[in-house]
């Protein structure tokens, strides 16, 4: 099925942790922080199909059992941009899959999770469902996908969400499909404009205040890939804020470097100009922060790219109780 390792990206190589758009364009930019030797590769993928995908799977089964509700939603998305984003997710998936998934324009089928579902991608609907065996099957047995978008959502690593803006200006989030959300609710982002999303991070300021200018950027000039990253005590990928075990940002969890990961964030952004809009993607890695840092270069750039967050930086990270062992234990390293 999906034999590749995850990639592995290192975005703190830079040696400074930025709240920025760090836009690279799909297809042309290098991305200069790729693979163990930190090598700068051109991507041109929407979706990160690997060995990961079970674990993908098992969690958005999770969530989706537990509350799909608090994880996904629209807000007054237009049939032609839902048709627009979900008929790209189908295809590129589709074509980005290896033969594992198909579309056909009506039906979209998956071998690994063993069910083909006929979509009406206009207005959102599914129309039928049927089930096969096939080697994931049992992952979503007893999940019963509500509409089109958590149909082809549930078939992805990646979680989901459509910015739409009117054409006399002003945008808001249109749909979301966020499963393995890092510590934030999709419930008080649905509907909202790209300022507000940001206002809560941590030195968003200067990035809002160019923010008709991204968003212009994300439906006209893309598609881009973007990357976030942190430090985190477990590699859960679900941390809705109302799901259970919160510990990764429990105030007395102290700094053990055989439990602690580096979380990156893969987020790709493509647009659809006549549509008024575009789909953002976000694929989370966690990698044990061992691995990420063997390499004493890698260790210190992240100490000093830790070493550039503001207070404020720090605490929105939920980095507090962390950091001093953190940079501790990194210096050690080096
Ligand atoms: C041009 C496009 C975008 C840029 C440049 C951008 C940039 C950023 C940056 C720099 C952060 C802080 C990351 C960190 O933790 O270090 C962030 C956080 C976040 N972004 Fe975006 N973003 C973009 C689009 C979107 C879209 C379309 C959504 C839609 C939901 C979104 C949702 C979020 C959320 C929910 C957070 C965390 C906010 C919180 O803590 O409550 N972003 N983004």
């Amino acid at each position: 099925m999906f034999e590749r390792p995850p990639t592995f990206y290192r975005p703190f190589l830079t040696g400074r942790y930025t709240v920025s758009a760090g836009l690279y364009r799909l297809g042309t930019q290098a991305v200069p922080w790729v693979g163990s030797e930190a090598g700068a590769v051109v991507e041109t993928h929407t979706f990160a199909l690997d060995r990961e995908y079970p674990r993908f799977v098992a969690s958005k089964a999770a969530a989706h059992r537990r509350a799909l509700h608090e994880y996904a939603g629209e807000a007054a998305l237009t049939p032609e941009l839902r048709e627009a984003a979900l008929s790209f997710v189908a295809r590129t998936l589709a074509e980005e899959s290896g033969g594992v998934m198909a579309w056909d324009g009506r039906t979209f089928t998956n071998r690994a999770l063993g069910w083909a579902a006929d979509l009406a991608l206009r207005w959102g609907g599914v129309e039928e469902l049927r089930r096969f065996a096939a080697p994931l099957a049992p992952l979503v047995a007893d999940v019963t996908p509500v509409n089109a978008l958590d149909f082809l959502g549930l078939n992805a690593p990646e979680d989901l969400a459509i910015v739409a803006r009117h054409p006399e200006g002003g945008d808001w989030v249109a749909a979301l499909h966020v499963l393995s959300p890092q510590h934030w609710d999709p419930r008080e982002k649905l509907g909202r404009d790209f300022v507000a999303v940001h206002e809560p991070v941590a030195g968003s300021g200067p990035m809002n205040a160019t923010a008709p200018r991204l968003v212009d950027a994300v439906i006209t000039r893309g598609p881009f890939v973007r990357f976030a990253w942190g430090v985190a005590t477990r590699d859960r990928l679900d941390h809705h804020p109302a799901a259970p075990q919160r510990a990764d940002r429990a105030p007395e969890t102290r700094f053990d470097p055989d439990r602690a990961f580096l979380r990156v964030e893969r987020q790709t952004l493509t647009g659809f100009p006549e549509a008024h809009g575009a789909l953002f993607t976000i694929r989370p890695y966690t990698y044990p922060l061992r691995d990420a840092v063997a390499d004493p270069a890698h260790a210190r750039a992240l100490a000093a790219a830790l070493r550039t967050m503001t207070p404020e930086q720090v605490a929105y990270k939920g980095l507090v109780p962390l950091l001093p062992g953190l940079l501790t234990w990194l210096d050690g390293v080096t």
